[in-house]
């Protein structure tokens, strides 16, 4: 799938492309049928919310499932940003966040560079965001929300939030957040499960708590630029990934033909990528 020049415009001027029920229904059960069970296992993966035991995010799927190891290689998803960068990419970054009926909790103001480039030493923004619905996104489940345009402001200013949720995260101060909204406004991309949205590093997001009797577990992924590779391990392995190895799409049916994948964390995390390393390759 390559991208338009109108879509490569609208890209460039608002930070996001939004495309509605990209994956089949058929397409999308395949991956959601696996979330329960990925949610009940105890693995440092899963990260609970504050005060319950719903997940909040679980890191990392695509190296012990063989379904999300499929759309790990997805061409549908992976084509579109090897177009944009013009270069081959690898996985930093995956998470299938839960944002669980009347549990899920907020994700503050943020953008993800930030934390990319102080905590992993990723060179540029050149890493795309990918998100795909498994279940339907609607106004009352917690929408990802965008402030369009403020991926051309850069890195701005943030602050360690250790206390809000049970996740830390970089986070912008609600001055700025004023100011950034009085120019772009706010979008929240909504539809049915299967829709895929990209976006920029540097596009300024949130999403509030989802007080609704609906889930909204989407997958989040984050794909890099191969030469920009991050150069610190101060992360976990499981959260910034340290193999920066092109990925090899499958062909488009790989998520209703059962194609071979390699998933070798599937009888445990390895140790060494439990914990921070102090040389980076
Ligand atoms: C994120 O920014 O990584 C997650 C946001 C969300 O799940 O709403
Ligand atoms: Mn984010």
């Amino acid at each position: 799938m390559k991208l338009t020049s109108a879509q490569r415009e609208e890209f460039d001027r608002e930070g996001y492309l939004f495309f509605p029920s990209l994956f089949s229904p058929t397409e999308i059960k395949s991956l959601i049928d696996e979330v329960p069970v990925l949610y009940a296992q105890s693995r440092p993966e899963n990260v609970r919310e504050k005060g319950s035991e719903s997940v909040r995010t679980n890191f990392a799927a695509h190296m012990y499932n063989e379904q999300f190891a499929r759309l790990a290689r997805h061409p549908r998803m992976v084509e579109p940003i090897v177009d944009l960068f013009g270069e081959n990419v690898y996985m930093h970054q995956f998470k299938i966040n839960g944002k669980m009926a009347f549990d899920g909790d907020v994700w503050q103001w943020h953008q993800d560079y930030g934390t990319w480039k102080n905590d992993d030493q990723m060179p540029d923004a050149r890493a795309m965001n990918v998100a795909i619905f498994l279940d339907e996104v609607n106004e009352f489940n917690g929408p990802l929300m965008f402030i369009p345009g403020s991926h051309k402001l850069g890195v701005l200013d943030a602050g360690h939030d250790t206390a809000t949720t049970s996740y830390p995260l970089w986070t912008i101060n609600d001055d700025v957040i004023r100011q950034l909204v009085g120019r772009g406004g706010i979008v929240a991309p909504k539809g049915p499960a299967g829709s895929m949205i990209l976006f920029h590093g540097c596009l300024v997001h949130a999403s509030t708590s989802n007080l609704s009797p609906w889930n909204r577990v989407s997958v989040y992924l984050s794909l890099c630029a191969v030469s920009n590779h991050i150069r610190r391990f101060k992360r976990p392995g499981y959260i910034a990934h340290r193999d920066f190895a092109p990925i090899q799409c499958l062909p488009d049916d790989c998520l209703v033909k059962p194609y071979e994948v390699a998933v070798p964390w599937k009888n445990g995390t390895p140790a060494a990528e439990l914990q921070p390393l102090t040389v980076a390759a």
